[in-house]
C-alpha cells in the first residue's frame, strides 16, 4: 500500500493503482478524462488528465501513472489547467462548437463540451478555421446506430469498447495524421464487419459522435438530454437479466441506457441490441388498449350466455391458419447494406411481398370481437371460470402463466388457480425451455437452479464447457463475458452441431451430430476414468452410485463415441482431459441440450461428467443452465408449475398444503393434492381441459405441433388471453384483457444466476389497458379469494412469508444489485454460489444416474435427408410478439429464413434468398433460404420467431418421459426449391 497526498488530502491506495484510480476511490472524481474509461485498456493518449506531481519535472497522466508512497499530487495546478486548455483548444480545432461561443448559451451537450465550458475555452468559429471538420463512416440508413464523425475527438473509447468489452472489433482507427478517422470494418459495412448492434460504442462515446437513431427521430434534443425521469428496470428479454435505465419523455420510453459500468449489476454497463433498442414495441399501433369480448357473448337475465356460432366455426375468424400462412410465398431476406433502410424502400408491386409492417395485427383479426368495459370483461371471465369449475371440476381449467411476467404476477396467478379454482393445472414456457434440466438436476442433486454466477465464469473459470447454447445470440451480454474470459486465457470447449460464434472461436469445437450428446459425454467420461482423472475425493465424499456409472460408460470408448457423434476420437480425448484437469471448469448448457425427447437424459449425462470431475461448489466451477426468458427462473420459483408451490414444495404433501391454505385463508381441502398437467399435456384432447387462461404466452406459435394446437384451442369452451397484442393465440379467445408491458410495471424478476432484481414502472399503461397485477388482484377477488394487495411489494411480503429461501427478501433490500437466493433471513447477503460442502438431498450427497445413448426419435433417411434444428436469432425473441414490433430489431431480421449449407444449396439448385419448401413427416412450409456454413452439411436451421414460416409446424411433438419436453431440436426434413404460385 502507498500513502500519498492528492490536493492536500491524504489517501491510501494499492501500489498497483493509478493516481486516477486512487483519487476516484477516495471520492475525488474531478480529474478530467477523455480517452480513459472504466474497465477499458489504458491508452493515455488524450493528455487531458495530466497532473502535477511534486518533484517531477513534467506533468504526468493521472490515468496511466501508478501511485507511490509519499507522492504529492496537485490535480488543478496552474500547469495542469493550462495543459487542459491547450488539449481542448486542439480538439476544438476540428469540432463544430459554434454553439459554445458567445457565452455558450445553449450549454454543453455532452461530456467533452462540459470540459470545454469548465475550463473556459472558446472555440474558433468554424468558418474561420483552416482545418475542415473531421469525418468517418456514417452508417447512413442504419435503423439503430449512426455516426456524425464531425464531432469525433478520436479518443478511441468506442474502438476499445467494441474490441475489449464486446470482443467484436467492428470499429478501428483508419488513415493517419490529420486524416485519421474512426472506420467501420474495411468498407464501412457494419454487417460485414460483424457488428451486433449492441450499442456499446454509443454508451462510451463522450461527444455523441456515435448515436442512437430512434430517440433523435422521435424527440427533441432537449427531451433526450433532460428526460422527465429515468427509471431503473430489467430488460424484458433473456435470462441474463440486464438492468436498464428507461428515460421518459412525453410519458413514453424515449431511450434506454444501461447503468454505470462500475455498478454491481449483472450486465456491468452493457446490453445487447434487444435490451438497448428493442424498447418501442409497447407503443406499436397494434397495442391493445381496451378489453375485447368475442361477439356472440350476451348478457341475458343477469347471466352471460353464448348466442354466437356453434360447432367448428365457433371460434373462427377471417384469417389464415398458421398452417395456411406457412404455404404462402415469402419475401427474401432483408436488404441490409448501408444506405438501405427498410422503411425507405420503395413500395413493392405486390403488397404481400412487402416486408414493411407485415407482422402487424391484420385488421380482420379484430372482426370477431367487440370492445368491452373492464366490468363486462372481468364479469364474463369470472362467470365462465366459476361455471366450468362448478360443472366440470377444477381440473377442467388450466392456465399458462408467463416467464415474461413478474414474480408477483406469477404468484398471484398460481394462487388464484390453486386456491380459487382448485386445480394445479398451472404451467408456463419453462416446459419448452429447461424443464429437462430441472428434472435432471432434481434427480441428481435435488435442486432446480444454477449453482453459480456469471461473474465467476468470466473471472475465475479455467475451462468453460458449453453444450447446446448459442450464447452470443441468445444471451449476448453473457456471451461477451465468455469471450472476455477466453481472451484472459480460459480454455473454451463448445459442443454444438452448429458452428456458432463461440464454436468458431473455441479451442475445441465438438461438432457432433444432433441428438448424440449422451454418447459424446459418456465417451469423454470413459476416457477420464481410463486415465484416472476423475475426482475420487469428491466422488467418495459427495456422491452415490459411481460404480454403476463407471459400468455404464465402460463400453463407450472415444472410438465408439466417435462413430455415433462424428467427432474424432482424439478430439473427444483432448476435450475430456482439459475438462477434467480444470482446475476450475464451469459447465454451461441451454436449449440445444434440453429441447429433446430425451432431454432429461442428455442433461443427466452432462451432470455425470461434471460431478465425476467434481466441477461444482467452488468459485469458478459453476453449473449453469442458461435460462431463456427474463423470468423463467422466477416463475418456477414462485410455483407457476404443476407440481409445486413456491420454493419447489410439493403440492402432494398435506402439511405443506395446510401451510399455504392458512396463508391464503382457504380450507385446506380446497387445494388439490393432485399434481397438475404440464403445458404439453394440457394441449391434448385427453387432458379434459375445457377452459383456459393464458397470460403473456403465445402457444399457437410455441407449441411443438402448431397445426394440432391451433385446432385444439378452437375447440375450447372458454379462453381468456391477457396480453399486449391480439396474438395468434389471442385471436381465438372469448375475452382478451389488455395488460401491461415491462416499462409499465413494478415487480421482481429472477435471472439465470438466481438473482432477484426489482424493476420499476416508468410509464402508464396506454388507454384503458391495466397492470397485470391489478387484473389478477381484481379477478381473484371476483372469484371469492381474499386478495387484499394493492401493490407488488405487498405481494412480495406474502411470497417471502411462504417461501423459506426468500424469507429475507424485501423491496428495499433488492434495490441496486438485487439478491441471489437463498436469502433466508433479513440479514443474509444472498448466495453467489452453492453446494460448497453438501447438496440439498437428505444425506447431502448427489446421485449418479447412468444413462445410455439412444438415437434421436427421428433420423434422416432417403425421403427426409436433412436434420432440422430450431432456435433463436440475435434480433428476435421467441414468438416475435415483441421484437417483431420493435422497429429497429424488425428491420434487421424482417422475414423468416432457413439456414442451408452452401454445398447443399448448390446441390439443390437454390441460391441465397430463393424460396425453399421444407417438409417433415408432419407438415410442410415455405421459407426463403440463407446460405450459411454455420450449419453442417445435411443440417438446416430454422428460427422459431415467424408465424409466416413457423418452425413448429414441422417439429416432432414426441415428449420426454420425465419433463414432457418436446423434440424441438431434431427432426428429419426434406428440402426442395419451392414453386409457389404467385397468385396464391
Ligand atoms: S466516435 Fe466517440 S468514442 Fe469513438 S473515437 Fe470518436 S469521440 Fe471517441
Ligand atoms: S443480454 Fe438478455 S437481458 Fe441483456 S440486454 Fe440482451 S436480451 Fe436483454
Ligand atoms: S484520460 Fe488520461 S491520457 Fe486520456
Amino acid at each position: 500500500m502507498a500513502t500519498l497526498t492528492i490536493d492536500g488530502r491524504s489517501v491510501t491506495a494499492d501500489t498497483e493503482q493509478t493516481i486516477l484510480e486512487a483519487a476516484r476511490a477516495a471520492g475525488m472524481s474531478d480529474i478530467p478524462t477523455l480517452c480513459w474509461y472504466p474497465k477499458l485498456p489504458i491508452v493515455g493518449n488524450c493528455r487531458i488528465c495530466l497532473v502535477s506531481v511534486e518533484g517531477q519535472g513534467k506533468l504526468l497522466p493521472a490515468c496511466a501513472t501508478k501511485v507511490a508512497d509519499g507522492m504529492v499530487v496537485h490535480t488543478e495546478s496552474h500547469a495542469a489547467v493550462e495543459n487542459r486548455k491547450g488539449v481542448l483548444r486542439l480538439l476544438l480545432e476540428r469540432y463544430p462548437g459554434d454553439h459554445l461561443r458567445n457565452g455558450g448559451r445553449i450549454g454543453p451537450r455532452n461530456e467533452f463540451e462540459q470540459y470545454v465550458v469548465r475550463y473556459g475555452v472558446v472555440p474558433t468559429a468554424v468558418e474561420l478555421r483552416d482545418l475542415p471538420l473531421r469525418h468517418g463512416d456514417e452508417r447512413p440508413g442504419d435503423p439503430m446506430i449512426r455516426h456524425d464523425m464531425s464531432t469525433c475527438i478520436l479518443c478511441t473509447r468506442c474502438v476499445r469498447a467494441c474490441e475489449d468489452i464486446q470482443v467484436v472489433g467492428v470499429l478501428d482507427v483508419g488513415q493517419r495524421g490529420e486524416h485519421t478517422e474512426i472506420i467501420v470494418g474495411a468498407d464501412g459495412d457494419p454487417d460485414k464487419a460483424g457488428c451486433t448492434w449492441c450499442g456499446e460504442c454509443v454508451r462510451v462515446c463522450p461527444t455523441g459522435a456515435i448515436f442512437e437513431v430512434m430517440p433523435r427521430e422521435r424527440f427533441a434534443p432537449e427531451k433526450i438530454r433532460h428526460p422527465e425521469r429515468t427509471v431503473r428496470s430489467v430488460c424484458p428479454y433473456c435470462g441474463v437479466g440486464c438492468q436498464v435505465d428507461l428515460h421518459v419523455a412525453n410519458q413514453t420510453v424515449a431511450r434506454v441506457t444501461s447503468p454505470d459500468i462500475e455498478l454491481n449489476t449483472p450486465n456491468q454497463g452493457s446490453t445487447c441490441v434487444k435490451g438497448r433498442f428493442g424498447y418501442d414495441f409497447p407503443q406499436h399501433h397494434d397495442r391493445l388498449t381496451k378489453p375485447l369480448i368475442r361477439k356472440g357473448w350476451v348478457k341475458d337475465g343477469g347471466r352471460w350466455v353464448w348466442r354466437g356460432r356453434t360447432g367448428a366455426n365457433r371460434r373462427g375468424g377471417p384469417w389464415q391458419t398458421i398452417e395456411g400462412e406457412g404455404q404462402r410465398p415469402k419475401p427474401a431476406g432483408p436488404p441490409r447494406a448501408v444506405g438501405k433502410a427498410v422503411r425507405d424502400l420503395p413500395l413493392l408491386e405486390r403488397v404481400d411481398l412487402d416486408i414493411r409492417d407485415r407482422v402487424a395485427t391484420p385488421s380482420s383479426w379484430y372482426e370477431p370481437f367487440r370492445e368491452a368495459t373492464w366490468d363486462e370483461a372481468m364479469e364474463l371471465v369470472a362467470h365462465e371460470l366459476s361455471r366450468l369449475k362448478r360443472e366440470r371440476g377444477g381440473n377442467a381449467l388450466a392456465c399458462f402463466s408467463s416467464a415474461k411476467c413478474s414474480n408477483e404476477e406469477n404468484y398471484l396467478m398460481m394462487r388464484m388457480f390453486r386456491a380459487a379454482l382448485g386445480t394445479n393445472n398451472i404451467d408456463h414456457c419453462t416446459r419448452l425451455c429447461h424443464s429437462t434440466s430441472v428434472a435432471a438436476m432434481q434427480r441428481a442433486l435435488n435442486t432446480s437452479a444454477a449453482s453459480g454466477s456469471m461473474r465467476e465464469v468470466e473471472h475465475a473459470a479455467d475451462v468453460i464447457f458449453i453444450a447446446g447454447a448459442n450464447t452470443t445470440e441468445s444471451h449476448p451480454v453473457f456471451g461477451a463475458a465468455i469471450k472476455r474470459a477466453h481472451e484472459r486465457g480460459a480454455t473454451l470447449i463448445v459442443a454444438d452441431p452448429r458452428k456458432t460464434e463461440l464454436a468458431g472461436r473455441a479451442d475445441i469445437h465438438l461438432q457432433m451430430q444432433p441428438g448424440t450428446d449422451v454418447a459424446l459425454f459418456n465417451g469423454m467420461l470413459n476416457h477420464i476414468i481410463a486415465e484416472g482423472l476423475e475426482n475420487r475425493r469428491f466422488i467418495a465424499d459427495r456422491m452415490h452410485d459411481f460404480d454403476k456409472l463407471r459400468d455404464s460408460v465402460r463400453s463407450i470408448t472415444p472410438e465408439v463415441a466417435a462413430k455415433i457423434t462424428g467427432v474424432p476420437a482424439d478430439r473427444i480425448r483432448e476435450a475430456a482431459e482439459i475438462y477434467a484437469k480444470g482446475p476450475n471448469t464451469s459447465t454451461l448448457w441451454a436449449m440445444g441440450l434440453t429441447q429433446h425427447a430425451n432431454g432429461t437424459d442428455l442433461v443427466t449425462s452432462l451432470l455425470n461428467l461434471m460431478l465425476s470431475c467434481g466441477m461444482i461448489g467452488r468459485w469458478g466451477a459453476a453449473m449453469m443452465p442458461i435460462r431463456g426468458q427474463n423470468n423463467v427462473q422466477g416463475a418456477s420459483d414462485v410455483g407457476a408449475i404443476p407440481f409445486v408451490y413456491t420454493d419447489y414444495r410439493s403440492v402432494k404433501d398435506p402439511e405443506i398444503r395446510a401451510e399455504y391454505a392458512r396463508a391464503w385463508k382457504v380450507p385446506a381441502e380446497s387445494l388439490s393434492l393432485k399434481e397438475g398437467l404440464m403445458v404439453t399435456e394440457i394441449v391434448k384432447e385427453e387432458s379434459g381441459v375445457r377452459g383456459m387462461y393464458i397470460m403473456g404466452e403465445n402457444p399457437i406459435i410455441s407449441d411443438p405441433d402448431i397445426a394440432h394446437a391451433e385446432h385444439w384451442f378452437q375447440e375450447l369452451e372458454f379462453l381468456t388471453v391477457q396480453d399486449l397484442f391480439l396474438t395468434e393465440t389471442a385471436r381465438y379467445a372469448d375475452v382478451v384483457l389488455p395488460g401491461s408491458s415491462f416499462a409499465e410495471k413494478t415487480g421482481t424478476f429472477v435471472n439465470t444466476e438466481r438473482r432477484i432484481q426489482v424493476a420499476h414502472a416508468a410509464v402508464p399503461t396506454p388507454g384503458s389497458a391495466r397492470g397485470d397485477l391489478d387484473i389478477l388482484i381484481e379477478l381473484s377477488n371476483r372469484l371469492g379469494l381474499d386478495t387484499p394487495f394493492t401493490s407488488a411489494p405487498d405481494v412480495m411480503r406474502e411470497i417471502a412469508q411462504v417461501t423459506p429461501s426468500w424469507r429475507g427478501v424485501t423491496y428495499e433490500r433488492l434495490e441496486g444489485a438485487g439478491l441471489q437466493y437463498p436469502v433466508s433471513t433479513p440479514e443474509s447477503p444472498g448466495t453467489s454460489f452453492l453446494f460448497d460442502d453438501r447438496f440439498p438431498t437428505a444425506d447431502g450427497r448427489g446421485i449418479f444416474v447412468p444413462v445410455e445413448y439412444a438415437p434421436p426419435v427421428e433420423l434422416p433417411d432417403d425421403e427426409y435427408p436433412f436434420v432440422m434444428n430450431t432456435g433463436r436469432q440475435l434480433y428476435h425473441w421467441h414468438t416475435g410478439t415483441m421484437t417483431r414490433r420493435a422497429s429497429g430489431l424488425d428491420q434487421r431480421e424482417p422475414t423468416p429464413i432457413v439456414e442451408v449449407h452452401p454445398d447443399d444449396a448448390r446441390q439443390l439448385g437454390v441460391q441465397d434468398g430463393d424460396l425453399v419448401r421444407l417438409t417433415s413427416r408432419r407438415n410442410t412450409m415455405v421459407s426463403s433460404c440463407r446460405l450459411s456454413d454455420r450449419v453442417a452439411r445435411g443440417q438446416v436451421f430454422v428460427p422459431f420467431h415467424f408465424r409466416e414460416a413457423a418452425a413448429n409446424l414441422l417439429t416432432n411433438p414426441v415428449l420426454d418421459p420425465y419433463a414432457k419436453m418436446a423434440e424441438l431440436k431434431c427432426c428429419a426434413v426434406r428440402l426442395e426449391p419451392a414453386h409457389v404460385a404467385v397468385s396464391d
